[in-house]
């Protein structure tokens, strides 16, 4: 039907967070998908998620535990519908990979929740766990969005 992947700098905050999300909502919407996320950095390639993003996930009623960090490829941009950065120096990296031709849609997660009147998802690495939080606020919002946009 479609695919999406997800991209942020490390892959084990925002990204792995926004996957477990969107999968949870096209599960609960009986469709089928391919869904994935990715870093444009390599050092945390084979990682869990960020414990925090775990925590506020499992909170939700959603396990990332089983994800791992991966690096972004040139070839994702060729096996995934949309690329869906957090932020704008995500899209300024993810412009760095871009292949000359290719059919995926890059955007911001958050063009999908206009609604919030916020751009981007902030970075939460340095944060604390109320900022988790408010990335968990702001990826669902995307997420739900995003869903919203496919299915119409
Ligand atoms: P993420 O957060 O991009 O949402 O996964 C970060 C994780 C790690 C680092 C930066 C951001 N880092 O510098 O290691």
């Amino acid at each position: 039907m479609s695919s999406v992947l997800f991209v942020c700098l490390g892959n084990i905050c925002r990204s792995p967070l926004a996957e477990g999300v969107f999968r949870q909502l096209v599960l609960e919407a009986g469709l089928e998908m391919q869904i994935d996320s990715a870093g444009t950095g390599d050092w945390h390639v084979g990682h869990e998620p960020d414990v925090r993003s775990q925590a506020v996930a499992l909170k939700n009623g959603i396990d990332i535990s089983q994800l791992r960090a991966r690096q972004l490829e040139a070839q994702d941009f060729n096996r995934f519908r949309f690329i869906i950065g957090m932020d704008d120096s995500n899209l300024t990296n993810l412009k760095a990979w871009e292949p000359a031709n290719h059919s995926a849609d890059v955007r911001l997660l958050l063009d999908f929740a206009p609604h919030l009147g916020l751009r981007t998802v902030p970075d939460p690495y340095y944060g604390t766990e109320k900022d988790f939080e408010e990335t968990y606020r702001l990826v669902r919002a995307g997420a739900e969005g995003l869903l919203k946009a496919i299915k119409t």
